[in-house]
């Protein structure tokens, strides 16, 4: 691979403009990158992005674009409705890729999706699990299976009408934080005025016990980790955009003293630097080394599948309404 990495872009909305691009503008300057083009549906948004982030072409096809300049990655930042459909055709390209979460509309897709990417670089962009926070919960966490991860997942005001490809992410980071798959869960689902409120809890096989709450329209929005075990309490405070708590935080306790607290300024950040707090810059500098060959992704379409088979399980309890109820067993 030649020594400057060729990356593009695929779509160029909100999310993408807003977190994306200030992630891989810093990008250029950490790693030796450059952009090769930028491609979305709407020709105009493709041109003022490329320019933004200093891209020589901008295309409204992605296979146009990936004949034209055969970058050696490319970003995958499309909306959940046409994420699998758009990877697929990534995939029949065989480009190594980074894609937003979540990345199949079902668990179904994703299964196919990770037989068509094996053996290929790719990270999904599950962008807890890359913030330092997180990374630095984990490295506290190192070797101690937790007793329990308690998670608090609320908005303000969220009311779309589906929530799960947002509550992915505490799922996710939930997994992630307890260090394993899980074993089993039970999900409830309640309907509260217009928005569906969610209830999770199960277990690990090393016996960590996992509860989330999924709220999404309170009086606040929040993101909370609770990471219990016999020697160490690891809180996070995740710093998500909106969020009543900003910058957040991630704190240590030992012996019933707080043993450490962590802000911005100890990763380097600064406190308004959402994209390096939220680990979107961390997940694209993963993704540049594993193009490298000098870092194994651990965010992954087969590391993420249990999060899609959790958020597909929560839909018929949603067309239920009301409240309802069901227990999943994964197979070991
Ligand atoms: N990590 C997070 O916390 C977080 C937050 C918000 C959104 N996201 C994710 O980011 C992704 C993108 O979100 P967004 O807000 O930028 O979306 P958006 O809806 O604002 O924009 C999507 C863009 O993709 C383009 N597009 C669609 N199909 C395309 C195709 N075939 N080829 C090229 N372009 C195409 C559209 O034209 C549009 O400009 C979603 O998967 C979403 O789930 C993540």
């Amino acid at each position: 691979m030649a020594q400057t990495l060729r990356i593009a872009i695929i779509g160029t909305g909100n999310w993408s403009r807003h977190m994306h691009l200030p992630s891989l503008k810093k990008l250029a300057k950490l790693e030796d990158v450059a952009f090769a083009g930028v491609c979305d549906l709407n020709a105009e948004a493709a041109r003022a992005y490329a320019k933004d982030l200093g891209a020589a072409e901008s295309f409204t096809d992605l296979h146009k674009m990936i004949d034209a300049l055969k970058p050696d990655g490319v970003a995958v930042l499309v909306p959940p409705e046409v994420v699998g459909n758009v990877l697929g055709q990534v995939l029949a390209r065989r480009v190594p890729f980074i894609v937003e979460k979540p990345p199949a509309p079902d668990a179904a897709t994703q299964r196919r999706l990770i037989r068509e990417a094996e053996g290929m670089t790719h990270v999904v962009a599950y962008n807890r699990r890359h913030c330092p926070y997180i990374t630095q919960a984990k490295e506290w966490l190192a070797g101690i299976a937790p007793q329990s991860v308690t998670t608090q997942f609320t908005r303000f005001q969220r009311r779309e009408e589906d929530f799960t490809t947002t509550a992915v992410h505490g799922i996710d980071a939930t997994r992630h934080l307890a260090g394993e798959d899980l074993v089993s869960i039970r999900l409830e689902v309640a309907q509260a005025g217009p928005v569906k409120n969610f209830f999770l809890n199960g277990w690990t096989k090393a016996g960590t016990r996992v509860d989330m709450v999924f709220v999404p329209d309170t009086a606040s929005s929040c993101e909370h980790y609770d990471i219990r075990a016999q020697e160490r309490t690891v809180l996070v405070s995740f710093p998500q955009n909106g969020m009543i708590d900003l910058p957040g935080y991630v704190e240590l306790h030992e012996k019933n003293k707080v043993a450490a607290r962590k802000g911005p300024a100890d990763f380097g950040f600064a406190a308004d630097d959402q994209p390096g707090l939220g680990g979107i810059l961390a997940e694209h500098q993963v993704f540049c080394r594993a193009l490298r060959g000098q870092a194994k992704p651990f965010s992954t379409l087969t590391s993420t599948l249990q999060t899609q088979e959790i958020r597909d399980a929560l839909y018929p309890l949603m067309a239920h309404g009301g409240r309802a109820a069901a227990e999943l067993v994964f197979a070991s």
